[in-house]
């Protein structure tokens, strides 16, 4: 851990194999934690984690929240629709409110992109101590989801050890709405810098060709990739063949609320052509997991008999791994502001 560097997350494409090794090792040991009894750890007493979420979330905001009582940390969660914001408050003020107040790590959702970037910069200018986490900003970034997945898949593959190395060519799928999904982009900077090689499936509209090339060079703004070598990406537009030979699945809620024009005809014919089920997936020739970042829209991405067989569906183990790897997150930023008082 003494070689962790980053102040703020707020996008994995920064992230080295060292980083997801590191946050992955720490994930584990908190997962082994006892989920009842004494069940906190004091590492971030006296600390306050300040939840900022603009856009609705159900998983993110209440494990974040829930990793950081493990922790012993003060938490606050700001509502904006019952804040000043209401009258005429800006949110880099806002913000400020809360730093005042003495958070010291914010997780900040906005459904544009880069304000938690612009954040976290216009707070290092003002010379503050303080860490930014990225809980989703608009079709950008989910680092925490990326690492969850990351984390749930390592578990899967090598459930005594899960580090990155379990990942190493491996064959993953995702399918769905790629277009528009922050979970998905993050997810390829995380699968491939562990040598997972990822197709990716659906509709022309949903998944353009691009994607293929997604990973091939730094996001602007950024001079190099800390990754030496990637993992592939493949765009493809069936659904049977790209199962073929599938070491999981992860398919992707279709976010409605973000598509500008009908890119669907109709919800039917979706699920027709990459609804997931169990006799879909027989198509990987073996028995293979099913992973669903959430919120599922039922008999639409997935039937509903194969989102509750746990012995195939992950997604209850994906948000049950939210704590621990938020949890790990949270420790290592808290770290980067200031010391810690002892090593977990
Ligand atoms: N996966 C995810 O981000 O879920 P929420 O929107 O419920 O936080």
């Amino acid at each position: 851990m003494s070689d962790w560097t980053h102040r703020h997350v707020l996008d994995l494409a920064a992230f080295s194999l060292d980083d997801y090794t590191t946050v992955l090792e720490l994930a584990q040991r908190f997962r082994a934690m006892p989920t009842s009894g004494a069940r906190k750890l004091p590492a971030l007493q006296g600390r306050l984690v300040t939840t900022l979420f603009f856009e609705p979330s159900t998983r993110t905001r209440s494990s974040f929240e829930l990793a950081a009582r493990r922790l012993s940390a003060d938490v606050l969660s700001f509502t904006p629709g019952s804040s000043s914001l209401s009258k005429g408050e800006s949110l880099l003020d806002t913000v400020r409110t809360y730093v005042a107040m003495g958070a010291e790590l914010l997780v900040v959702r906005h459904r544009a992109t880069a304000v938690p970037q612009h954040l976290a910069e216009a707070l290092d200018a003002s010379g503050g101590r303080v860490a930014v986490l990225n809980g989703g900003d608009g079709l950008h970034s989910h680092p925490s989801q990326g690492l969850l997945d990351l984390f749930t898949l390592a578990r899967h593959f090598a459930p005594q050890s899960p580090t990155p190395e379990a990942l190493r060519g491996r064959r993953i799928v995702i399918v769905g709405d790629v277009l528009h999904s922050r979970v998905a982009r993050s997810n390829l900077w995380a699968l491939t810098a562990c040598g997972a090689d990822v197709v990716l499936c659906g509709p022309p509209t949903l998944v353009p060709q691009d994607f293929a090339d997604f990973v091939a060079a730094p996001p602007s703004g950024q001079r190099l990739d800390p990754v030496v070598e990637r993992g592939t990406v493949q765009v493809l537009h069936d659904l049977d063949d790209a199962l073929v030979g599938a070491d999981a699945v992860m398919t992707l809620r279709l976010q409605q609320e973000r598509m500008q024009q009908n890119l669907l005809t109709s919800l039917d014919g979706y699920h027709q052509r990459y609804g997931l089920s169990q006799r879909r997936l027989e198509r990987c020739g073996r028995p293979v997991p099913v992973l669903h970042p959430g919120p599922v829209n039922r008999g639409v991405e997935m039937t509903g008999e194969l989102l509750d067989d746990t012995s195939v569906s992950l997604v209850d183990e994906q948000v049950c791994n939210g704590i621990p790897v938020r949890m790990a997150l949270l420790y290592l930023l808290a770290g980067a502001v200031s010391a810690l008082p002892a090593q977990v």
